[in-house]
This record gives C-alpha cells, structure tokens and sequence, in this order.
C-alpha cells in the first residue's frame, strides 16, 4: 500500500517563490514539519559531529575555507587547486588508484588535511546498468528504484565515490526534452515517492558505511518545463505549480535525509537557480530545513553571465553565494573572488562559514576524516550473477506494453523468426543516457536483444537491420521484408540510439527517428504478425506505428540485461505489467499533453466546435499515463470508502477495491488511486494519482488493495505558496491508468 509521501509544510515567510503572503492562519494547514538531518545520524553523534566541523573552521583560514567551495572535474585540475586555491571535492574521476593519489594529496600535502569528498554521475547504475530511471518509473514499484540504488551506491562507493548526482527528480511534462529519460516522468506523486526511496536507498542507515553514498536530488528546481523543451531554455512558472508540481520530490528529498541538492540550469520567472536566493535559501534551506550543501550544475555559477544576472566572475561569484550555492562544480569564479568579495562586504564571513561548514558536516557524515581512502583490492570492475538478476528484475519490471492486437504476444519459442530492425543488436544503446561510468561498464557490452532471442528461440532465428536508427538510407528494406515474409513472426526492434535522449539531446520530432516507420510499415505488411519492441528514451509519437502493427512492447533503456529481458517478455516466460510513468502523444504538436491538467471553461466535447480541441488531431493522448497492458486481464471492482467525510485537521479516508486476475496467466496489475477537487479556489488538476500498488496475482486469483488517504493527499499549495486543505467533495478514481472511472467521493470538512 503506498501512502502520502510527504508532510505538506507551511512555512510562511515574504520571500517571492514562497509567496508573498503574511502570517493569515489557512485551514488545516500542518506545521513545518522538522526535517532529518544530513544523514541518518543519531542526535549524539550528530552533536559531536556539529563540534568538530566548529574545531575546524576555528582553525581554517579563509583560504582554506574559500578552497572547499571548490568542485574539480580532472585530476589535473584538483592537484593545481589543491597547491594554490584550495579544493573540496573532484568529480567524474573513476578508478580506486587514481581517487587514492589525489586524495593522499588533500589528506597528506594540505595543512589541515581535510579529505576530498569524490562525486560521480551514477544515475542508474555504476557497473551494473539499471534501466533509465524513466523505465524504472514505469515499473510502479518503489523496489526496483531501491534496488538500483543500492547496487550502485555499493559498486560505486567500493570503487572510491562518496557521492552520486541523482536522483534526478525533474517532473517533466516535455517529451520533446531530452533529460526525460533521467527522471521520472510527468507525476510528482510517483516522482516524490521515488526520489525518496532512492535517496534513502543511495545512503543507506549510515553514509560511513562502505556500501553507501550520498546522494544529490538534482535539479532545484523546475529544470524539466524548459521552453519548447529545448534543454537550458527558460522555465517561467506559477508559484503554485512551482510548490504542488516541481517541488515536492525536493521536499520529499530532504525529509528523506538527502545530503546534497544541485541547482538547475534554468531562470524561474527571470531569475536563474544559481542566483535565486529566494529557491535555495528561502525555499530549500529556510522552508524545508536542509542541513547538507548545495552544488552548482557544472559551470552553473559561470552561467550567470550569458543568463544576464551578473557582469563578470566577480558578480557571479556574488550572487552564487548569496543565493546559497555552496560549492561551485568545475567553474572557478568562487576561488577567484570570495576572498575579495568577502573584504569588501559584498558577501559575509558568515554566509562563508555556512557553507564550509554544510560541506564538512557531509564530509564528517561520509566518515572520510577517519577512511579517507578506499580499499583498492575492493573495487568493483564487473556485474555480478546478483548485481545482474537484480538489472534484469528490473528490466523486467519496467517493460510496458501498450497494444496486442489478437494476442499477438507472446510468440513462440518454435517456427521461423525474423529479428528486424537497427536496434535488435544494440548494446550500449541499451544503457541509454548517462550510462554508468565505473570502471568495468565500458568493456561488459548488454546482450543484444538478438542474441537473447537466439539463446531462447527453439526454431530458427534470422536478422535483418533494415535501416540504420537515424540514417535515411532505405536499400536495407527489401531484404528485412523478405525475411519477415519467409519467417512465421517477425519482431522488429526500433527506437532511439543513447545518444537521442539524455543532457543537450533535445528532438523537435518525436516520431521513430529515420526510415524507421517505413521499415515498420513493410516488414507488417509483409508479415500479418510483427510485433515492434521499442528501445528509446522519452515518450514518442506513435500513431503511425500502432496503425501498422498489432503490439508494440516500450522497453525504454532497459540496461546491461534489458536485452535478456525483452527476450522473456517476447516469449512469455515473463508478462509485462508496467506502466506508463508519461502520456504519449498523438503528434508532437500536442505537447505539452500530460494527464494531471487542469480543466478549461470549456472542456473538450467532440459535438461542440468551441471546445478546447485541435482540428487536425484526436483529443487527448494515444497511451495516457498509467497504461499498460499484460497477457492476462485484470477486473478492478467493489471500491469501498471507509467514512463520507474526512476532517481537515488529521483526519483519513481509505479507500479499498479488489483486483483480479481474470485471464489465463499469472500477471501483474497495477492497481491506480486518483483525487479530484471539483471545486476550489485553484483550479485544481482533473486526477492526481494518490496511490498505486503492483500487485501479482494469479489466474482467477483476487486480491483487495487499500489506500489510506489524509489531508496531504487532497491539500495544494495555492499563489501565495500556502498549504490549503479546502472544504468540499473529493472525487476518487480506482482503476488501472489514468482513465479509471470515478468510483465515490468524500466531503472534506
Ligand atoms: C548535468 C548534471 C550532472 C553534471 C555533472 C551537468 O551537465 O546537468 O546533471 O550531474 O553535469 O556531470
């Protein structure tokens, strides 16, 4: 059963993203509720913790305090700081041996030999790839998250990271956006719930320990509604959609103990992250009480220059600092200037001490003062059996497939099969963006989907790329058609290359890139049964595809095991049961086209020309969120509602419904709770997922779910940024996507 993830706070203040509203008392407002520390620290230790990062900014001197602000991207760079400016953390270095010589340098050539804290990009997978995390969303099981989380914060610590930038946690309503792939989708519910988990997973019960790292929510805040989905552009956002859509997985983040947050590239209403005082210390510090440091986005702090916020280096420092971003990653305009901005009151000693003293606390945390080094006997360089059945669960578990038009799925193992398409021998591909960086993960190549066919098919298998992924050569077509033709099924594999999707990887068309679609269109004509996998990063556009053939099966990035598992999904020895974590649009022009949207005054009506509606396309999405279908069926029925009303002070309705397995395999449902506020002085989203839970039943086989709800889950943050519980009828929906039908409702009170 999943509950609320969070405690909606109120913590009023007269800062412009938290609103501007007073001290006036709202209804049913929580108090701010208090947020853990850095990490999962006793109080005692956490004191003493707290005294030693006193002793040593005592005996730091501004130097050497300006010097930890400082975030180097090579070795080279880190050891030229560590001799002149001062240096407090290197990122995107791998390999024990080199992570040891630089910090022996920190540790054993520095006055105070205070350790480096070291960072990487493990965003789903260090050695071993997970599935992009947008596939692990669609898996609706905070277990697979938890999952990549730990086997990457073990790869990678054991290979001497203390840090990873993820979780991602960009709610994304923007297909078009390439860092899609990086988070979870378009719900902050689903979003929230999993960066917390994750969070939680990446440090473990203590950041000392040798299997844990500290983890980084990226990126505050709202970097995922670029313009035009053009990654960088500007994000112009309301106060409230700022609070109910973007911010709750930070909240959710820090509650959950996470000891760094990372600024986003982006303005929000004309001011940049890396400048916005009112986001990171109003916001993130003040309002939600986040005790670890802030990093800049690379050179984020820089950036405020083109952005047009400061003139020079000098400015940029300024402003960075003021705004609260304590570390400055690769750019260098804090080493260069706080010393002098510090002299002529620009910035204060103690807005200095303030972030020196985060860093060391995360440091102290990491127990780096007493194991600076790792142990180089243990690096990881290799999957193993574990690390492996754990990505392939999770490929498993992430696959959703959205049309079987005659059961065409699963096929069989016997007969004739044809393997077509650019993407059925892919292998780094299929770890899709931001694969992981560890030392063995460049040399173990996934499967490819071929191949894990070929190692399960009991016929014949034959294979014909037809096309290139991008390419527009079309002289490939003829033989994949003949091929299609002489087998007895044909499974073209499609999609995007990783390099499609991902940072600076944004596509103005989402449709299947080149002459895919073509490929697609002959080889189902030739061949009545083809089934399409996709490999791909985001959401795409396909109407074209589902009218040419009876299933497609959404892989995503599946990762080093993916390929395995499609193969089982293929051939049913596993039944898919994810679900969409993102709507699919009809056409691109839809965008942006996302499920929890708020009503027009005049709502979509086919009979009614003046209604919200394009001319040339059909309304709404071609897969909305929460689909996914399974090779049985499922019947969700007999919802029941414990109480009429629920009390705005602390007061819960649960809200139960059996689900059943009325097909002929074992399969996986997820069962989906939405809430509506019909009326309420905002406009308030038609549905807004509040549960889900995955549940595996058997054929014939029921099983009631319930659903605890409370105020946090019918509250909203309105204008002013100001936690509401509004009296009035809460609709319910129960169902198996965000279609389900409205099943009762309850007066709030
Ligand atoms: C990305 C971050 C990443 C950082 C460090 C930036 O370009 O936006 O998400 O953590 O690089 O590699």
């Amino acid at each position: 059963m999943t509950t609320t993830p969070t405690t909606p706070a109120d913590g009023l203040t007269r800062r412009r993203l938290l609103g501007t509203a007073g001290t006036a008392a709202v209804a049913g407002a929580a108090a701010l509720a208090p947020v853990a520390p850095a990490s999962a620290t006793t109080p005692g230790r956490t004191a003493s913790r707290d005294r030693r990062v006193e002793q040593l900014l005592r005996r730091m001197t501004r130097q050497e305090k300006i010097g930890q602000l400082r975030l180097a991207n090579t070795v080279e760079s880190a050891e030229e700081a560590l001799t002149t400016t001062g240096l407090g953390g290197i990122f995107s270095v791998v390999g024990a041996r080199a992570i040891n010589a630089i910090q022996r340098k920190a540790v054993e050539g520095t006055r105070l030999g205070i350790p480096l804290i070291v960072g990487l990009d493990v965003i789903h997978g260090y050695t071993t790839n997970f599935p992009i995390p947008l596939g692990q969303a669609a898996a609706f099981d905070a277990d697979v998250a938890a999952d990549d989380a730990r086997v990457s914060a073990a790869e990678a610590r054991r290979s001497g990271i203390h840090w990873t930038f993820a979780p991602m946690m960009d709610v994304c309503h923007e297909p078009r956006w390439g860092r899609i792939a990086e988070g979870n989708g378009e719900d902050p519910y689903l979003t929230t719930v999993l960066a917390a988990v994750k969070t939680k997973a990446y440090q473990g019960s203590s950041l000392a320990s040798a299997t844990s790292v500290a983890a980084c929510a990226k990126h505050l805040a709202a970097y995922g509604a670029p313009e035009g989905g053009r990654d960088y552009n500007t994000v112009d956002v309301s106060i409230q959609r700022l609070h109910n859509l973007y911010l709750p997985p930070f909240k959710a983040a820090v509650e959950a103990g996470a000891a760094t947050v990372m600024t986003s590239f982006n303005t929000i209403a004309g001011v940049p992250a890396h400048g916005n005082a009112d986001l990171v210390r109003g916001v993130l510090k003040d309002r939600y009480r986040f005790e670890g440091f802030v990093v800049s986005d690379y050179t984020g702090v820089q950036e405020l220059i083109p952005h047009g916020q400061a003139a020079d280096g000098r400015d940029a420092a300024r402003e960075g600092i003021r705004a609260g971003v304590d570390m400055e990653m690769t750019s260098t305009t804090y080493v260069e200037n706080a010393a002098a901005l510090l002299a002529s009151g620009a910035i204060t000693q103690r807005q200095l001490d303030d972030a020196v003293r985060r860093i060391l606390r995360v440091k102290l945390d990491l127990g780096l003062f007493e194991e600076p080094y790792v142990d180089e006997a243990g690096e990881v360089t290799a999957p193993t059996a574990a690390t492996r059945r754990s990505a392939r669960s999770a490929a498993a578990r992430s696959l959703v497939l959205l049309r079987n038009e005659g059961d065409v799925l699963p096929i069989p193992r016997t007969g004739r099969i044809a393997v077509i398409g650019p993407l059925a021998t892919a292998t780094y591909d299929l770890n899709g963006t931001w694969a992981g960086l560890g030392t063995g993960a460049s040399t173990t190549p996934p499967t490819t989907v071929l191949a894990a066919i070929e190692a399960l098919a009991t016929g014949t298998v034959v294979h014909e790329p037809g096309c290139d992924v991008s390419g527009r050569g079309t002289g490939g077509i003829d033989a994949a058609v003949a091929a299609a033709r002489a087998a007895d099924v044909a499974v073209l594999v499609l999609g995007e290359d990783a390099t499609m999707s991902g940072e600076a990887a944004a596509r103005s068309d989402i449709g299947l890139p080149g002459v895919q679609q073509r490929l697609a269109e002959a080889v189902a004509e030739a061949q009545p049964s083809t089934v399409a996998v996709l490999v791909n990063g985001r959401p795409l556009t396909l109407t074209a595809l589902a009218a040419a053939v009876p299933a497609i099966l959404e892989a995503w990035a599946p990762g080093l095991e993916g390929g395995r598992a499609i193969a089982d999904a293929v051939f049913g020895a596993t039944n898919p049961g994810g679900k969409l974590p993102v709507s699919f649009p009809r056409s691109v022009g839809q965008v942006p086209l996302y499920y929890n949207h708020e009503n027009t005054g005049r709502p979509y009506d086919p009979d009614n020309k003046f209604t919200s509606k394009y001319l040339d396309v059909e309304d709404g999405p071609l897969y909305p969120f929460g689909h996914g279908l399974s090779y049985t069926t499922f019947e969700v029925s007999d919802v029941r509602l414990s109480r009429a009303t629920m009390s705005r002070r602390g007061g819960s309705v649960s809200v139960s419904a059996v689900v059943r397995n009325t097909g002929r395999v074992a399969g996986d449902e997820v069962v989906q709770l939405y809430v509506r506020d019909p009326v309420a002085s905002i406009v308030q989203p038609v549905r807004r997922l509040r549960g889900f839970e995955r549940v595996r039943l058997e054929p014939g086989v029921r099983r009631r779910v319930t659903f605890e709800l409370t105020p946090g889950d019918v509250g909203f943050y309105d204008g002013d940024a100001r936690w509401r519980v509004e009296r009035g009828e809460i609709e319910v929906y129960v169902g198996t996507s965000s279609q389900a039908p409205l099943a009762g409702s309850f007066t709030v009170r």
